[in-house]
This record gives C-alpha cells, structure tokens and sequence, in this order.
C-alpha cells in the first residue's frame, strides 16, 4: 500500500505525518510554537518561520524512525503550499522540495484549506462526496460544497474576522493568553450565556457569510463596562430585564453585574447562533449533500459541535466532525489530501517549480465579497 509523507508549516505548528492509503497514520509529529508565540498574543511570521526552519529536519526524520522507515519506504512527498505566512509556507515547500529530489519522489503541492476540507475523509471512510463544509479556523471561516477532490464551491466566507480569530481576540479581552480558543471554551462552560447583550452580525441575511468584528468590539465593550460597577452598562451589555430600569448606584455592587465567565459564554452563544443561521441558509442554497461537515481548528469546540450535530439532524443529514487532533493545524490531513491526489494522478507534475503561496483560495470562482478586509 502506497505511503504519503505530509508536510505542514503554514501557520504556528511544524507538523510531519506518514498516512497510508488505507487511512492508517503510520506515525505523526507536531511541534507546536505557542511558547513563542505566547507574549505577543498572536502569530508572529518572522519567529514562526524561523522556528519551522530549526524544526522541521528533525521532526521529519524523527516521524519517519517512528514508523520504521526511510524515506525510500515513502510513494510522494506531500507539503503544504498555501495559503498561510509566507516564510513557514516556503520552510515546508523548500523541505519537500529537496526531500523528493533526493528521493525521486513526486512532489505533490497541498492547499492547506484542501488538508482541512478532506480531514474528515481520513477520519471517516464513508464520507462520499458532495458534502457542506463548514471550514472555520484562525484564517479562514468559509461554507463550501465539497463536491469532489478539488472541485469546491463557495458559497459564503467572512467579510472581516475569521471564527477563530474572534475566539482568540476574545481570549486577549479577557486575558486568557494565546491560543484563545481552547481557554474561551472552558471558561464559558463556568458562565451564563444569557448575561451579556451581544449582536449576532448578519443574522438571517440572505447570504451565508459571516461577519465576527462587530462581536468583538462588543464583547471589548462589555470587559471595559464591566469594570465600572455602578455605571449603566449600556444597552449591548446586559441582558436582565429585572435589572435593566433599576437606577445604577455609583460605587455599590449591583446584582446585574457580569463576571469573565459570563462573557466568554455569551460570546460562545452569539458565535455559536450566527454558525447555525449561515449554516442553515447554506444548507438551502447548496445542492443535495451526503454530509454536514465541520474542519478546521474552532471544529475542536464542543459546544459548536453540538449546536451543528443538532442542525444536521434537523436536516436528516449525518453529522461528519474529525477528531479533535485532526482538527487543528497537523500533518496528517496534508499527507491525507495528497493521497487522495496521488490516487487519482491528479497533481501539477512540475511541482518542484510551485513557488509558495500566501493566498489560494479553495474556490477561484467565487465572486468578492462586499465589506471591509475581505479574506480568501
Ligand atoms: O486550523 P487551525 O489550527 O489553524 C489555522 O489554520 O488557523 O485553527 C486555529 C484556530 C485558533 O484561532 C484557535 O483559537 C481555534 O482554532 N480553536 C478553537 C478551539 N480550539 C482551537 N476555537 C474555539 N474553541 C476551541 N476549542
Ligand atoms: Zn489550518
């Protein structure tokens, strides 16, 4: 059976995998920078590609003696390619780059976005295609129609923040540290949903997109407000009719105050609401789907999950989620998108020439967004 070697480095994990034809991850490594990354509160590209260019070698070579291999053992080399920071992008490209020239190993160039959207076919055999994606990571927040290997079709992204990336803003607002999403999620298991007034952007529009800064603005609103007991948090804030026409009493504790927790799970709700409603206005304009399907790294979050397992089921449709760790950046889904292109013989030949890409959307086609800092 053939053997792909995955290559990932496209964001703050330098990630190498070794998948097999039949599914089985022979061995996979990821090296994670978060340490780095952490006093800055956010990816910074020049450290990560430093970082991916110290780690990368080893990484590989260690994910092969994990497996008992050598690179002789391997059918392809497959890395990521774009979209993602420039510099880790051309660490990994470079790497496999060299990797199949001293191998004679074709070279396969993977889209980061198409490792996330075939993840859950590495996870789950059964998944035939087309199905609905929701595709939601710190980059990258889309619904596309998977209706084959490379054929996709977009029919909503974000006009301004990705999902994740509100997760992580929210994170800084409340001082959680970076990465934002995992600390989001378990604070807000701790706090009430219904606390905190906050908009739910483009709800019920006739398009699916999605639209995050507006939330984050208001959930900063509500950290500020709620620094100030005794002032009238506004009318975003809070959400207590009991408390709402009480007059505010400088200086006293007033019983609608928020904590943290409170926030961070009314912003879970309100991310979680506007999910479903674009969600639910893509199932209607995609054609007939197999599957509701979920990738990419806010995917790990249960309470999104659950809220898109039930919407599935409302549809009659199964609800298809990877793993948590095939969720997030990692090397497995790469190796896994370039099988899928390795069995069909469906890969640019001249690969050892594909120059690195900050931006390759899934879907060339889809018409520009009107908005603000419109994103691939
Ligand atoms: O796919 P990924 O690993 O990297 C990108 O390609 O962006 O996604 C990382 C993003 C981060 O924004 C992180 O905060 C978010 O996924 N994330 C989560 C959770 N785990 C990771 N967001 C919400 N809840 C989680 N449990
Ligand atoms: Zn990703």
């Amino acid at each position: 059976m053939r053997v792909v070697l995955g290559i990932e480095s496209s964001c703050d994990e330098t990630a190498a995998a070794l998948v097999r034809e039949d599914r089985t991850v022979l061995a996979q490594r990821i090296a994670s920078q978060d340490e780095e990354h952490r006093p800055y509160g956010g990816v910074v590209p020049e450290i990560a590609a430093r970082a991916h260019a110290e780690r990368l070698a080893p990484l590989i070579a260690a994910t092969l003696a994990d497996a008992g291999m050598e690179l002789s053992d391997v059918d392809a080399v497959a890395a990521t390619a774009g979209p993602g920071l420039i510099g880790g992008v051309m660490v990994g490209l470079v790497s496999a780059k060299a990797l199949a020239m001293a191998g004679e190993k074709p070279l396969i160039a993977v889209n980061h976005l198409e490792g996330h959207a075939l993840s859950p076919r590495l996870a789950d055999a059964s998944l035939n295609y087309p199905y609905l994606l929701l595709l939601v990571s710190g980059g990258h927040c889309q619904l596309l129609e998977v209706q084959g290997l490379g054929q996709y079709r977009r029919l909503a992204t974000t006009i301004d923040d990705a999902l994740g990336e509100a997760f992580d803003k929210t994170a800084k607002i409340l001082g959680l540290g970076y990465p934002g999403g995992p600390a989001v999620e378990r604070l807000a298991r701790e706090g009430d949903a219904k606390k905190v007034r906050l908009p739910r952007p483009l709800l019920g529009t006739q398009e699916p997109h999605f639209s995050f800064a507006g939330l984050k603005s208001a959930v900063l609103r509500a950290k500020e407000n709620q620094c100030r007991p005794g002032l009238d948090p506004g009318p975003l804030a809070v959400d207590s009719e009991a408390n709402s026409n009480r007059p505010a009493v400088p200086g006293q504790a007033r019983d609608d105050e928020y904590s943290d927790a409170d926030i961070a799970a009314s912003f879970q709700q309100a991310a979680l609401d506007c999910v479903l409603d674009r969600t639910r206005r893509a199932l209607e304009a995609a054609g007939d789907v197999t599957a509701l399907v979920v990738a990419g790294g806010v995917a790990a979050n249960q309470a999104i999950r659950a809220g898109l397992e039930k919407l599935a089921a409302e549809h009659g449709l199964p609800f298809v989620a990877p793993p948590l760790a095939l969720c997030t950046d990692n090397a497995a889904m790469i190796g896994w998108a370039g099988m899928e292109r390795l069995m069909r013989q469906d890969f640019t030949p001249d690969a050892l020439d594909f120059a690195a890409r900050p931006r390759w959307p899934l879907d060339p086609d889809a018409a520009p967004v009107r908005g603000a800092g419109v994103k691939a």
